[in-house]
């Protein structure tokens, strides 16, 4: 059964094919969707091309999230296309520096940076696409777990991914009125360009199998079809939600006894 059939959903994010947001455009092309894309800056574009070329061939529009300018350009790039009836919000930024070390060396700068794009950046996409996204729309964001618990040199990534799903309940209930959903998944870690700057992170990735109920590591597959599943009508009642795809790491409150770490 195709869960999207009809449904046009822009997908921000995609930098290359590791990209979270490359997995959630594969899937969601797979259950029918149209898609459109946003990159950022002239680095990414012919490889994000060559994936919007694999998905359908939609438009691919760059877009610098902490740019109004670019914003405002996107937005009317994409008229042309129609409405959408999806957002995929897949986007982040954290200065290497201030993913180790103390969070209190973290200069203002950086934090007002990370911030902004990671997650004003939602609020952004939103007050600029809200005359674009049908009513009933999907609006869906990426978070971790680092958001509400520490996890070690997450630090200033953690901090934004605080306020982003803040920001999702705060959207959902301000878009609520127009049965336009917003929420998040919480995805566990998965090596891509962007993770691979967190002190440690190849750590985390052999910790998580040896804890997590489910015994692995999850896939940018698998947030795809999680995806699919918060933007279809199967989830027509859901928003305001943050959504775990981590094989169950999340609920662990302490380590098996017999792991070794
Ligand atoms: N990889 C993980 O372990 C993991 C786990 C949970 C959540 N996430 C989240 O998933 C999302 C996608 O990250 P990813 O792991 O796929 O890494 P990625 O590096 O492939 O994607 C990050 C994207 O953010 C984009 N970006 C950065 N600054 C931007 C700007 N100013 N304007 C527009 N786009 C900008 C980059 O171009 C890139 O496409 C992020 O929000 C990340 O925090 C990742």
């Amino acid at each position: 059964m195709k869960l999207l059939e009809g449904k046009r959903i822009l997908v921000t994010g995609v930098a290359n094919r590791w990209s979270i947001a490359a997995g959630i455009a594969r899937k969601m092309h797979e259950h029918g969707a149209q898609l459109a894309f946003t990159y950022q800056g002239e680095r990414v574009k012919a490889s994000v091309e060559e994936i919007a070329a694999e998905l359908g061939g939609g438009p691919v529009i760059e877009c610098d999230v902490s740019s109004d300018a670019s914003l405002a350009a996107m937005r009317d790039a994409l008229a042309a296309h129609g409405k959408l009836d999806g957002l995929v919000h897949s986007i982040a930024f954290v200065d290497k520096a201030s993913l180790s070390g103390k969070v209190y060396e973290i200069p203002r700068d950086g934090f007002k940076l990370s911030m902004d794009v990671s997650s004003y950046s939602l609020i952004a996409l939103v007050q600029t696409l809200r005359e674009t996204l049908n009513d009933g729309a999907s609006v869906l964001a990426m978070t971790y777990l680092g958001a509400t618990q520490i996890v070690p040199n997450y630090n200033l990534a953690g901090i934004a991914k605080a306020a982003l799903e803040s920001i999702v309940r705060y959207l959902a209930f301000d878009l609520g009125e127009r049965g336009i959903r917003v929420n998040a998944i919480s995805a566990g870690p998965i090596k891509t360009a962007s993770s691979r700057q967190v002190g440690g992170f190849s750590k985390i990735l052999e910790i998580v199998p040896k804890v997590a109920p489910l015994k692995r590591n999850i896939t940018i597959e698998d947030v795809g079809n999680v995806a699919v599943y918060l933007t279809s009508a199967l989830a027509s009642t859901i928003t305001a939600d943050v959504h775990f795809v981590d094989a169950g790491y999340h609920a662990m409150g302490m380590y098996p006894p017999d792991v070794t770490l």
